[in-house]
């Protein structure tokens, strides 16, 4: 347990289970498509590395960053790309690796941009879903675990850029961010 935490959620070991059975799902969706999957920077680092090592037909892997315009700890829909994408997508199954779905706004504009490059199917693979924080209807294709409205940090997950290290993920403390 971390001094900054006020509960552990998930487990290192629980984990590890949901995404392995994960991989084992999306291998057998995508067994003979070649599919490209998109890690969105930063947060999904931690679940792409240990999703894929679960994943046992052909695939591709790439790396986009983007960041919401606006007020930074709201979602405002609008996304800036801070990294692209190396290669084209046209054509491609794409599977997008998102740590956290909350609002909704910022995987909605990145499914239209990339639909919008002309790749064949984009779906969506997250580790966390807050259904609760829903703004737009969007729901990911495939997910782990459903988690409450709270912030939670670890595994890839961050506050101010920390906690991302943690093999578990647990909810902050509210003194740790509001001062
Ligand atoms: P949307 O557009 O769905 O944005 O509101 C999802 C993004 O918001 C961040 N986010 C969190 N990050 N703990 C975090 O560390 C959380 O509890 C949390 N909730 C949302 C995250 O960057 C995600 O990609
Ligand atoms: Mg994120």
């Amino acid at each position: 347990m971390h001094p900054d935490l006020e509960e552990i959620l998930f487990t290192e070991e629980q984990l590890m289970n949901a995404v392995g059975e994960l991989g084992t799902q999306l291998s057998q969706d995508y067994a003979g498509k070649n599919p490209l999957f998109i890690c969105v920077l930063k947060g999904a680092v931690m679940f792409m590395a240990d999703l894929v090592k679960r994943i046992d037909i052909p695939m591709e892997m790439d790396f986009m960053a983007i960041s919401s315009y606006g007020a930074s700890s709201k979602s405002s829909g609008v996304v800036r790309i801070l990294k692209d994408l190396d290669r084209s997508v046209e054509g491609r199954d794409l599977v997008i690796v998102e740590d956290i779905i909350d609002t909704g706004l910022t995987l909605a504009y990145l499914k239209e941009i990339l639909q919008h490059r002309r790749a064949k199917s984009v779906k969506v693979a997250a580790l966390f879903d807050k259904p609760e924080g829903r703004q737009v209807d969007i729901v990911p294709d495939y997910k782990c675990f459903d988690v409450p409205n709270a912030f939670i940090v670890g595994y890839g997950l961050d506050y101010a850029e920390h906690y991302r290290n943690l093999p578990f993920v647990g909810v902050l403390k509210p003194d740790v961010y509001v001062g």
